[in-house]
């Protein structure tokens, strides 16, 4: 027999169904309570609110496990590239050697911008923000391709998919270029994904660029352990724009804007001004981890805590070996990695941070990786978009397949009660 959980309401009892997923996660379904009972809910940030049935990624907070259709994001990491993560988010399953080949294809042929697109980024200003320039050109994106942008047409979308993913990093890399002054490349559609992204943003058209394999690798995998984390604020985001039935584009562009704030992807540019600021003023890290820690201080230890992780982020475990080995693969030593190892000591053995279950997120290590590996701090965050793009486009693909409705939380009213507009003088 079905579960169902009962609800009493001014002596009247309803059945509301028990729904259960492949990982015996519960959830009551409330989706004709107000139909039949008059009632909503109210959950303020959707602490407990399911909006969705989802088949692409799993996350167990309490026991620090990820899994992007089945496969541990660890596996993940060790055994695929990037664009293998990105197949199998948006199509199920992951490539098989042919279908990897043509994916590789297809994004390659797409990787270069329109000449009059380039032109938008000459009016920014030289410090306008890597997410501000990248949301306002995947918008823009969409002006270009109007022939291909109703999501009901499976070839419009994905044309538009495969647009997505191949001009990302060009965005990206041509928002940097403009900060610096230097000329845009074009893409090298013979080099793989990563390696056209670092030429593009670091190489010039007077020498030739040589990949630094050890950078590479390491960026793509930073790329996959960004890919997918199910229904955080930027992906939630691309849901509820999406609904609306715009194109992807514009949903895209919504997500970029919801990732930029410091509380989601923007900690990890956070984290690096915060470990700098430590080094710089002299302070230790027990100082900082106190100052965190203040109710009258606004200061939050960064890249410590997690909506939904009660436990060590895996991701920041990838993360943290990476950057030692990146680093002793480089030659370099990072004071600012040490710094952020003793304050992550610390605050595993504060009860501040114990009794609350914050841990190290995905942002906590990765800025410090970033950073020996030579990408601006202001493009950390637009580093995590190119990462997160394709979870953000498979959630779009699922909203669309699953038909689901417009999203319209309601709300319950605390303002003034009806009451008629006075006149001028009277007010
Ligand atoms: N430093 C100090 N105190 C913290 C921190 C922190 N990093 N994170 C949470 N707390 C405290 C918070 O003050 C509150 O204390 P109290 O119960 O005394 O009021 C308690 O822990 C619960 O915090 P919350 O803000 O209600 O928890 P949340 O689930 O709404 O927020 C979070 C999660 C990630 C926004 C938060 O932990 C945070 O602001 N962390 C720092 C920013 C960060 O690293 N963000 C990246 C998140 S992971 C990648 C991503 O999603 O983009």
């Amino acid at each position: 027999m079905d579960e169902t959980a009962r609800l009493e309401v001014d002596g009247k009892t309803y059945e509301l169904p028990i729904v259960t997923g492949t990982e015996n996660e519960r959830a009551v379904d409330i989706s004709n309570l107000r139909g039949e009972t008059g009632l909503i809910t109210l959950d303020p940030a959707y602490k407990n609110t399911g909006s969705c049935r989802s088949a692409i990624t799993f996350i167990d907070g309490d026991e620090g496990i990820l899994r992007h259709r089945g496969y541990a994001i660890e596996d993940l990491a060790d055994k695929t590239s990037f664009l293998e993560v990105a197949f199998l988010l948006i199509n199920g399953e992951l490539p098989s050697a042919d279908q990897l080949e043509w994916w590789r294809q297809s994004i390659r042929y797409h990787t270069m911008l329109h000449e009059d697109l380039k032109r938008l980024f000459g009016a920014f200003p030289k410090d306008a923000h890597p997410m501000a320039v990248s949301s306002s050109v995947i918008a823009a994106l969409s002006t270009f391709y109007p022939r291909d942008l109703d999501p009901h047409e499976p070839i419009e979308v994905a044309n538009s998919v495969l647009r997505l993913i191949a001009k990302f990093p060009t965005v990206v890399a041509y928002a940097y270029k403009h900060s610096l002054g230097q000329p845009f490349l074009y893409p090298d559609n013979s080099l793989r994904y990563v390696h056209n992204f670092l030429r593009l943003m670091f190489g010039t058209p007077c020498e030739p660029f040589e990949v630094d394999p050890v950078v590479a690798d390491a960026i793509d995998t930073l790329l996959v352990l960004h890919a997918d984390h199910e229904q955080n604020c930027s992906t939630s985001t691309v849901r509820l724009v999406g609904s609306s039935h715009v194109n992807i584009f514009g949903a895209i562009s919504a997500a970029i804007n919801a990732l930029w704030g410091s509380r989601h992807g923007g900690a990890n540019q956070e984290v690096i001004e915060m470990l700098e600021a430590i080094a710089n003023e002299g302070l230790t890290a027990r100082q900082f981890v106190d100052r965190a820690k203040d109710r009258d201080d606004t200061s939050r230890l960064m890249g410590f805590g997690h909506r939904v992780y009660r436990n060590y982020d895996p991701r920041a475990k990838v993360i943290k070996k990476k950057a030692e080995d990146v680093l002793n693969k480089l030659g370099v030593t990072s004071k600012l990695l040490e710094i952020a190892m003793e304050l992550e000591q610390i605050a595993l053995d504060d009860d501040y941070f114990v009794s609350r279950r914050l841990f190290p997120n995905v942002d906590f290590y990765s800025g410090v990786i970033y950073k020996a590996l030579g990408i601006p701090v202001n493009s950390f965050t637009v580093m995590f978009a190119m990462g997160r793009l394709p979870g953000w486009i498979a959630h779009w693909v699922e909203l669309h397949k699953d038909r689901q409705a417009i999203g319209r939380p309601r709300q319950i009213y605390v303002g003034p009660q009806a009451r008629p507009v006075p006149p001028l003088d009277q007010r």
